[in-house]
């Protein structure tokens, strides 16, 4: 785990290159409050080199553990005038992380160095929580407590449950989640403090389950359902989302460990869209709860979280359409048309996603199980025979991605296709935590503030608006 350094003092730790050399990474930790940054030395340091206009520059490369390397241009500015430009931030590293590593081209997904194939096996939410968070699994002590404190603060303010009687029941529980997680800070405001902190991690993965199951709740006017203390964090989710007072309700326990397996797999991500925002709110200071919100907001947009929405709402399409899926699988290879096969296909993943190897298996699994009559998943499993047997996607690497396996896990468990982002962010909450953890732990962070090409117009004289 990363050392905490105290700013001004020189912090060294090992790490290893894949080809298995020593690595010795040295941190310069400077004063938060200086403006200063973060310096990494490498003994194995190479140089870039870029000429421009006639002048030669010196870039430091940074080599992370697993051999990935990023050309430092901290001091390109200031040396050179010049920023680099990056639109997308495709091929920009905004920050050295130490808690998840992807290989796309190789199909590796990995916790602070553990192969989500373990984790997803092996593993509760709440371990992996913790992991995530704290860099290390957890002893049987610490994981008791972490995951009492998770029992124990599941429950929110009473005077919050009054927030949901204001909004529409056509809310949609991202709305209501985002603002939820927000309206925490009302009621933890800011103490300083490790302990605090801590607490808050604790606080907001505890509430936010309780949250999106009554913004479910509020959205099919069925009364609110309580937390109950000797249910397990997945347990206790569904039954505050599917239990009524005038009956009985067990979870069953192949979608309670179903439910386990999917949080586990959205818990983290690297740098992806929400998770950088998160980053980005949190560099201003701002409260975990505004910070987790905003990250929220981010995860809600069909080009991230949204994905997965989206892809029940194809499925409902066709079998709107007749069910024949074979049309929409020509549409989908006709170069003429716009029509793409949601749930297939990732930018990273090119072999496969490690992800949805493991939904695949869970959701046989599921189905079968719970005897699921659908025809919706019916048309799912057949898009995905096509995917795995023609060329044209085998050629292209377009494979059925974790939103196309989780979706139809969702729809099969009897969670509603706009819960689906919500289930997301729930389990992307401790990727966010363990982010603004390491972002808050890094005595080197500053404010994050990308610059601009100025693309406007030019200095120009004010025009009176009768001459105008
Ligand atoms: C995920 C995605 C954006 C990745 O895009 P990408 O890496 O930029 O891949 P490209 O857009 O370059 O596509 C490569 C080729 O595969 C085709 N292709 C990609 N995804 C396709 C899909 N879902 N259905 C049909 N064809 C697809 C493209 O048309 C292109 O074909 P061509 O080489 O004949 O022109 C893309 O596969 C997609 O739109 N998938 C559907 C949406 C989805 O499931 N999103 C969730 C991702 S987790």
């Amino acid at each position: 785990m990363r050392p905490k350094a105290q700013p001004g003092s020189p912090v060294e730790w090992e790490g290893r290159l894949r080809s298995e050399s020593p690595l010795k990474i040295m941190v310069m930790a400077h004063g938060r409050g200086s403006g200063t940054y973060t310096k990494i030395k490498a003994s194995m340091m190479e140089n870039a080199k870029l000429s421009l206009d006639g002048q030669e520059y010196d870039l430091p490369v940074v080599t992370g553990t697993e051999g990935e390397r990023g050309i430092d241009i901290t001091s390109l500015r200031g040396e050179s005038g010049a920023i680099t430009l990056d639109s997308g931030y495709g091929n920009t590293g905004s920050c050295q992380s130490s808690i998840c590593f992807i290989n796309g081209e190789q199909g590796i997904l990995r916790y602070r160095g553990f192969p989500i194939e373990q984790l997803a096996e092996n593993a509760s939410f709440a371990e992996v929580c913790y992991l995530l968070i704290y860099g290390e699994l957890p002893t049987a002590d610490q994981l008791k407590a972490f995951s009492g404190g998770l029992t124990n603060h599941s429950m929110i303010h009473e005077d919050m449950k009054k927030f949901f009687e204001g909004y529409p029941a056509s809310a949609h529980p991202m709305a209501v989640l985002s603002s939820m997680i927000a309206s925490l800070a009302t009621y933890y405001p800011k103490i300083e403090g490790d302990e605090d902190e801590d607490l808050n991690f604790i606080r907001v993965l505890a509430k936010a389950k309780t949250i999106a199951a009554w913004a479910y709740k509020k959205s099919i006017g069925q009364p609110l359902v309580y937390p109950l203390n000797h249910l397990s964090y997945c347990g206790n989710f569904l039954n505050m989302m599917f239990s009524v007072p005038t009956e009985d309700y067990q979870a069953s326990p192949v979608v309670e460990n179903a439910l386990n397996v999917l949080l586990i797999l959205h818990a983290d991500h690297e740098q992806n869209c929400s998770t950088s925002t998160v980053r980005m709110v949190a560099s201003s200071q701002a409260n975990i709860f505004a910070s987790l919100s905003a990250g929220i907001c981010a995860l809600w947009g069909p080009l991230h979280g949204g994905a997965n929405q989206k892809v029940l709402e194809m499925l409902e399409m066709i079998r709107a359409d007749g069910a024949d899926y074979k049309k929409y699988v020509n549409l989908a290879k006709d170069r003429d048309s716009e029509f793409r096969l949601m749930g297939f296909g990732h930018r990273v993943y090119k072999n496969f996603d490690p992800r949805a190897t493991i939904l695949r298996k869970a959701c046989d699994e599921v189905l079968e199980e719970l005897g699921v009559d659908d025809p919706l998943l019916d048309i799912a499993k057949q898009l995905e025979d096509v995917a795995l047997n023609d060329d044209y996607f085998i050629e292209r690497k377009l494979y059925p991605n974790v939103d196309f396996y989780s979706g139809v896990l969702y729809r099969a468990m009897g969670i509603p296709t706009n819960m689906f982002t919500v289930m997301f962010a729930l389990g992307r909450l401790p990727g966010w935590i363990s982010h603004l953890k390491e972002l808050r732990d890094d005595p080197g962070s500053r404010i994050n503030r990308p610059r601009q090409v100025y693309t406007g117009a030019t200095q120009r004289d004010y025009v009176p608006l009768d001459q105008r």
